[in-house]
């Protein structure tokens, strides 16, 4: 184990900006640098590095900490691996403590499983080869493939064999290899029978799965003859290494022509893939028959933010396909579909029409995702108001998933069209459910946040309360952005139906009972407070052409001073439109936090100098239960800065 001493001296030398620096190209602003946070999607950045503090905090997701807490939480590093990393970055020399034997032990075990698993993977796809094309009774399984019309060179690219017809062909050779019968069962090669074992795979043509670094790591065996009681395919049970969740088949083979074509085509199965690539056509890829996972996903999506499904020709599959598409649109990604001409699939329509016509009619057939649901929708709803209603319903889901704005806003209008239906009552529908979805998102922060707090607390206390001067740093700035907000939003309405208020009401709730010292801006404050009291909600022009010569002056200030608090999500909000609601209340309710964040540490601090000086035996009793609520509330707002905060409806 890394000593702690070493770890200090990690600590000491490691600098924030030039460890994000490595992974994030960082620009200056300021006193701080930006760019793009790699804890979430951004396009314009959120996340702010620190120098002077040594942390880095993203004000668009929250995120925050230190030089090792970026290595574990961005890169996934273990921490000893972070340390590592920061060690020779630095040329801190490690010095190890004794750790137990038995966790040593452990570590190698693991290790070595792994490495285990994947040695016996190779020799049974070497096997499996082997035994098609040199073993007699190994030559049906070449035939098959042929048969199939793929060539010598495909079957050699994908490393296609054949799995024998016996009990335990296969585990008796690796045995007598020297594999150990536990590793072929943990790589899911072998089972366990009876008082006995036996292949997992037999009699079966055998299409081995590769990971992204093109180690086996699994195979799919297909039976050759059509028979009802046994599956057509059989897949490797998920092992150490073989986790089906984030393995697509031909991803591999794959990377570089998706790159290269800046598109991913999806398609259902591993004969569809071989045909493809077969035929010069290399961005193709199986999901293996089941709707796409979020590992998946964002495999392609570090090459491509492009993919195209393409479907069977039996329209029945089709719409239940669709909906796999949400958790790809979700991810901010263009989802293109193609459906084939009836009852052919990839595979056998490459084949009838060559890889010309074939790419010909994918270009030319390829619809968006949502266009290519509405018009499917449209056709069949058309005589039925109630059908029609369901369905519109579905895509104005699909609709509210896609985070950019403008994107949601040119499917609206399109939608509208189709369905010849009102384009705000489709824009509400839409609104309502990003709503509710940032309702979700809030709950999912919420626990990724406890997580976070935790990670936090077991940082050194230095970093702990550094963070909290970054957000508490100036008062005035606070006052100013709340104040600001009156002002240029004050007039707006959050929530709806009998639960619309206006912006004025809800800041005005949230902050009863908290002073606001600057006095210009208490000035404001109190005139709004007043106002609003005598039932008066005013726009921006009120402030700015007030007959109050102090008024005006200062709320043309407050909306011309260029933001210096968190710029971001004050640029963001500056070029705030209607339609961008959601991150207008986000941001809203974010001001507010900060500043009662503020106020909450003030309080504390000036809590403590009293509990310092006091020598009552009673007011001490008050003062600590006041300090103990206190507390209580900084880690609550340490949990929610920076999240969405808004209003329930409700
Ligand atoms: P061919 O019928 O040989 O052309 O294979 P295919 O890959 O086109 O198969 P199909 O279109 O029937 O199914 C698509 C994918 O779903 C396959 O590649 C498999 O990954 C998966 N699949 C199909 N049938 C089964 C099955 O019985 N069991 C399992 N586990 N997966 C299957
Ligand atoms: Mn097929």
């Amino acid at each position: 184990m890394i000593s702690k001493f070493t770890i200090q001296k990690i600590n000491d030398e490691a600098r924030v900006e030039d460890v994000v620096g490595e992974f994030v190209t960082l620009k200056k602003r300021g006193a701080n640098l930006m760019g793009l946070c790699p804890f979430h999607n951004e396009k314009t950045p959120s996340f702010t590095v620190s120098p002077a503090k040594n942390i880095y905090k993203c004000f668009g997701c929250g995120k925050a900490g230190g030089p090792i807490s970026f290595l574990t939480d961005s890169q996934q590093m273990t921490y000893p691996d972070a340390l590592r990393f920061l060690a020779k970055k630095y040329n801190i020399e490690i010095e190890e403590e004794n750790i137990s034997d038995e966790a040593k032990q452990l570590e190698v075990e693991k290790h070595n499983l792994v490495e285990s698993i994947h040695i016996a993977n190779a020799a049974a796809q070497k096997f499996f080869s082997d035994y098609m094309t040199h073993n007699e009774s190994g030559k049906i399984g070449l035939a098959y493939f042929k048969e199939r019309g793929f060539l010598n060179h495909t079957i050699e690219k994908f490393q296609l064999g054949f799995a024998p017809e016996g009990y335990d062909v296969f585990t008796k050779h690796a045995l007598k290899e020297g594999f150990q019968l536990e590793i072929l069962k943990k790589a899911g090669l072998t089972s366990p029978k009876e008082n006995s074992t036996i292949d997992f795979f037999r009699n079966r043509v055998m299409f081995p799965i590769h990971n992204m670094t093109g180690k086996v790591v699994g195979f799919g065996g297909r039976i050759m003859v059509k028979d009802e009681k046994a599956p057509k395919y059989v897949n490797t049970p998920e092992s150490e290494v073989y986790l089906k969740s984030k393995i697509l088949y031909g991803a591999y083979f794959a990377r570089n022509d998706i790159r290269k074509k800046d598109e991913c085509l999806m398609v259902e199965g591993y004969t569809d893939v071989i045909s493809l690539h077969q035929a010069g056509i290399e961005n193709a890829v199986a999901s293996s028959g089941t709707s796409l996972t979020i590992d998946q996903i964002r495999l392609i999506k570090r090459i491509t933010p492009n993919i195209t499904m393409l479907y069977d020709g039996d329209a029945a599959g089709i719409k239940a396909a669709l909906r796999g598409t949400d958790l790809i649109l979700e991810e901010g990604m263009n989802v293109r579909v193609v459906v084939l001409p009836d009852s052919e699939d990839p595979d056998s329509y490459v084949k009838k029409t060559g890889a010309d016509a074939f790419a010909q009619f994918i270009k030319e057939n390829c619809k968006d995702v949502i266009l290519f649901k509405a018009s499917l929708f449209a056709a069949e709803a058309k005589n039925d108001p109630i059908k029609k209603s369901e369905l519109i319903r579905d895509i104005i889901e699909s609709i509210g998933k896609i985070p950019d704005t403008i994107h949601r806003s040119v499917y609206v209008k399109e939608c509208s069209q189709l369905f010849d239906m009102n384009e705000q009552i489709l824009i509400t529908e839409v609104n309502k459910i990003r709503r509710k979805k940032a309702g979700d998102q809030k709950q999912e922060a919420d626990k990724q946040q406890q997580q976070d707090q935790k990670k936090l607390d077991e940082l050194p206390q230095s970093l702990h309360t550094e963070q909290f001067n970054e957000t508490t740093s100036n008062l005035h700035i606070l006052e100013r952005d709340i104040v600001r907000i009156l002002i240029e939003f004050g007039s707006w309405k959050i929530g709806e139906g009998e639960t619309e208020i206006t912006v004025v009401q809800y800041v005005l709730e949230e902050l009863d009972g908290q002073h606001i010292e600057t006095s210009k801006y208490k000035m404001l404050y109190e005139l709004i407070k007043h106002e609003f009291a005598q039932g008066n909600v005013h726009d921006e022009k009120f402030f700015t052409a007030n007959d109050d010569p102090r008024v005006t002056h200062t709320a043309i200030e407050i909306l011309a001073q260029p933001y210096s608090l968190s710029d971001n999500w004050l640029n963001k909000l500056k070029i705030v439109v209607p339609t961008k609601r959601d991150v207008f209340i986000k941001d809203i309710a974010s001001s507010i936090m900060r500043f009662k964040q503020f106020k909450n540490i003030s309080e504390l601090k000036k809590n403590e100098q009293r509990i310092k000086d006091s020598k009552d035996e009673t007011e001490l009793m008050k003062l600590m239960k006041l300090h103990k609520l206190l507390i209580e509330q900084k880690k609550e707002f340490a949990r929610t800065v920076g999240n969405v905060i808004y209003r329930p409806t409700t």
